[in-house]
């Protein structure tokens, strides 16, 4: 008898401690939730950390010596300015896996301290955010809305249009007034405001400079920008596919950076490979990273000097070998 009633006793301690705990520790989580990590639009949460952006453009961005020249230029300058007349609007141009979208990342790290999950922060992805050309009219005014909305709530607010070269030019179209050099339009500045858009358009062009170079000896980074420069804005032009040949955007001069990604060879997929072993608490292993690096396709097909993938698939490929090391994370390099 006396044993049971101890046990029992036991049993009711130990899950009242149990339900407090849940019970309050949820509470207290959910109040400090609302009262003290509500982000919001001041330097409490968005200041930009210039040393942070050079140092990870030069320790985590591969390959890349032109755009990470650009992209630092561009955001310093911009983020520096008290009164800057327009917001800034780059273009990203190149394969996929080539760091678009990762660079992308690191900005918005460096500027906003809940990086990419930051609520003024806001990505549309074309083909899943307006898949329908038939509602293109809807899409447009929506867009325009959202923009407004999000600018009035945040003049510090960001926004990346990936596959800019499958959206509708008149989509594209809708967003110019935001883009250029006014006061404000209805009572809205957007001059602190940054888009950014990501595209394939001048891959073509972007990787036979680069394989010339390769052809010649020369060594990649003796590209310079100007060797891609015009077939930057020119290709955009004659590639009848792209919707950005149809927008005014470029005619009009609104994009401030063209910024080429060239495409990326060996060494470079097996730095990222290291990079995201580290990343994810393995010890980088630089043998298996060669053969990770070696297991993936490169074209032109004899020469195979440029990865198909760029770095993209290297995060799948870890977990599939490494599996138990594995923390599931972004993956957008
Ligand atoms: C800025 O970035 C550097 C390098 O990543 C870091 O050491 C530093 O703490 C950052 N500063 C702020 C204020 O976050």
């Amino acid at each position: 008898m006396k044993a049971v009633q101890v046990y029992l006793l036991l049993y009711v301690f130990l899950m009242t401690n149990v339900l407090v705990n849940t019970f309050f520790g949820g509470i207290t989580d959910k109040l400090r939730w609302i009262f003290k990590s509500q982000e919001s639009c001041d330097s409490d949460w968005i200041s930009f950390n210039a040393t942070g952006l050079q140092a990870d453009l030069k320790g985590k961005l591969f390959g890349q010596h032109i755009a990470s020249d650009i992209i630092l230029k561009a955001v310093n300058g911009f983020m520096s300015n008290d009164n800057s007349e327009k917001p800034l609007v780059l273009s990203l141009h190149g394969l996929s896996g080539t760091g678009k979208s990762f660079v992308t990342k690191l900005i918005a790290e460096n500027i906003y301290k809940e990086g990419m999950g930051s609520r003024f922060v806001h990505l549309f992805i074309s083909s899943l955010h307006f898949p329908h050309s038939s509602q293109i009219d809807t899409y447009k005014s929506q867009l325009q809305q959202w923009i407004k909305g999000k600018v009035t709530d945040c003049g510090r607010s960001m926004f990346i249009f990936d596959e800019v070269d499958k959206m509708h030019p008149g989509l594209i179209d809708s967003i110019k007034p935001y883009l250029d050099y006014y006061n404000n339009v209805d009572g809205v500045s957007y001059r602190k405001a940054i888009f950014i858009f990501l595209n394939n358009d001048g891959t073509q062009r972007i990787t036979e400079t680069a394989l010339n170079f390769w052809r010649e000896g020369r060594d990649r980074e003796e590209i310079e920008f100007k060797d891609l420069e015009t077939s930057l804005s020119t290709s955009a032009f004659t590639n009848k596919q792209s919707g950005f040949l149809h927008s005014s955007l470029i005619e009009q001069s609104m994009i401030d950076y063209f910024i080429p990604f060239l495409p990326l060879e060996y060494t470079h997929v097996v730095q990222c490979v290291m990079a995201q072993m580290k990343a994810i608490g393995l010890k980088p292993d630089q043998n298996e990273a060669y053969k990770l690096a070696r297991d993936l396709q490169y074209f032109p097909k004899f020469e195979r000097v440029f990865s198909v993938s760029g770095c993209k698939t290297v995060t799948n490929r870890l977990s599939y070998i490494f599996p138990h090391h594995f923390v599931f994370q972004d993956s957008s390099i």
